[in-house]
């Protein structure tokens, strides 16, 4: 072996487990592993888990906050309107610098997969050529997919439906799409049929913002699900926010949910971002705005929790911290019982994985040497400390490490280190 991480606890529960690694690889994970190696890492009581996984961002506009101005109203159309006035500004090397200084953030965050889409209404393509370079160079130590997102409409900025092509030329991963921002509900449903086409032509996953809306006469994902099966893309499509949902007739749903299912969609709700945007009209009762996370899952769908944004025309806060995203969505969809406050951390580990078809990722013998040792016994734990990545590792090599939080109390009569964690490792 060339490293091993002695006595740490699985996601799944198991305790007491060591995890040998040879040649960027996990060679074995059992107890009392008979090996030895260069570098033992003592994990007991620690929580290792493979890396999170982001499967929705935006990291052409990442850290631009504030450029040119602050989004006033703190809605979705503002801030694509925002957005547009920052588009002419961009130059080539910021958009990397900003993506790459991103990207330093989230290995800080044991956070090493990310679907992040990437605007393709600009006759430039400059934010696309930026981040196809940005993919390359993280490669090592992130993988980053892209996604084409025409983020004016496919239909309604002019020139998209050749922007779009020449994005997946120069090597794009999905197919985006925007059908609730096309002029009509006609257009909208015209670009998802559009849209999924070319992503059976050209063999590629799709993604598509879908029904981001309180409308919730908002179904494109009817029509999303409907052109899956239709094309025979079962498990290869997903519908990013489906906000919609929240607002729709009961009934309506029931019949929804089973297409969906019958479709294998993929659903990636973004909680910070769902809580923030939508909403914003009524006045009370205000709706929380998140899609039926539940009851999605519950009906086989793979659902994660995306970050979406940080730091940009539509969210001033974030920071690659993927358990700040599950926190959040745990309280958004009221997901207290243990098993789900679970599903709410494989919500951002071991489900978007799935989605983005990473090779390799887990904890089984095989799977690359990924992981991430955290200051917390558990998943649990981890949401609720949002605990430190004590240790970052990317194919056996640690690429990141951070200090335990403690506080040193100067109190009268009490030992003086806190952790905030229910029983403290040794
Ligand atoms: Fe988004």
């Amino acid at each position: 072996m060339d490293v091993i991480l002695r006595r740490a606890t699985l996601p799944d529960g198991r305790t007491g487990i060591d995890i040998g690694i040879r040649d960027g690889r996990i060679a074995a994970v059992e107890p009392n592993l008979q090996a030895a190696a260069p570098e033992e890492i003592d994990a007991t009581g620690r929580l290792v888990t493979p890396p999170f996984v982001d499967a929705h961002f935006h990291m052409d506009a990442t850290l631009s906050y504030g450029i040119p101005r602050v989004n006033r109203s703190g809605t979705l159309l503002e801030g694509i309107a925002l957005w547009g006035e920052l588009k002419p500004l961009l130059t080539h090397d910021a958009v990397i610098e900003r993506a790459l200084a991103y990207c330093d953030w989230a290995v800080g965050r044991g956070l090493l997969a990310i679907r992040s889409h990437v605007d393709i209404c600009d006759p430039r393509l400059l934010a696309v050529e930026a981040l196809v370079e940005v993919k390359r160079h993280v490669k090592p130590y992130l993988d980053l997919q892209l996604v084409a997102f025409p983020q004016d409409g496919y239909y309604r900025y002019p020139g998209a439906v050749e922007l779009l092509d020449r994005a997946l030329d120069l090597g794009v991963d999905v197919v985006g799409g925007i059908p609730h921002f096309e002029r009509t509900m006609a257009e909208g449903a015209a670009s998802v049929r559009a849209l999924c086409e070319i992503a059976a032509r050209r063999g590629l996953p799709v993604d598509m913002h879908c029904d981001e809306t309180d409308d919730p006469l908002s179904r494109h994902v009817e029509t999303l699900a409907y052109e899956t099966q239709r094309l025979g893309l079962q498990g290869r499509v997903t519908g990013s926010h489906l906000t919609s949902m929240h607002s729709m007739d009961n009934y309506y749903v029931s019949k929804l949910v089973a297409l969906m299912a019958e479709a294998r969609l993929n659903v990636i709700a973004n909680p910070l971002i769902n809580i923030v945007l939508q909403g914003r009209h009524d006045t009370f009762p205000k709706r929380r705005g998140m899609t039926r996370v539940t009851e999605l899952a519950a009906a086989g769908l793979d659902v994660a929790f995306g970050h979406d944004c940080v730091m940009d025309p539509w969210y001033s806060l974030g920071s690659g911290d993927m358990l700040e995203v599950a926190q959040m969505g745990l309280h958004v969809a009221q997901m207290t019982s243990q098993e789900a406050m679970r599903a709410c951390f494989m919500a951002v580990t071991e489900v978007p994985a799935r989605i983005l078809g990473l090779e390799g990722y887990g904890l089984a013998p095989g799977c690359n040497a990924d992981l991430v040792m955290l200051q917390a016994a558990d998943p649990v734990e981890a949401i609720r400390l949002r605990a430190a990545r004590l240790l970052v590792m990317r194919r056996g090599r640690v690429i990141s490490r951070m200090a335990p939080v403690e506080a040193q109390l100067a109190l009268p009569g009490r030992p003086g280190r806190v952790t905030f964690q229910a029983s403290p490792a040794a």
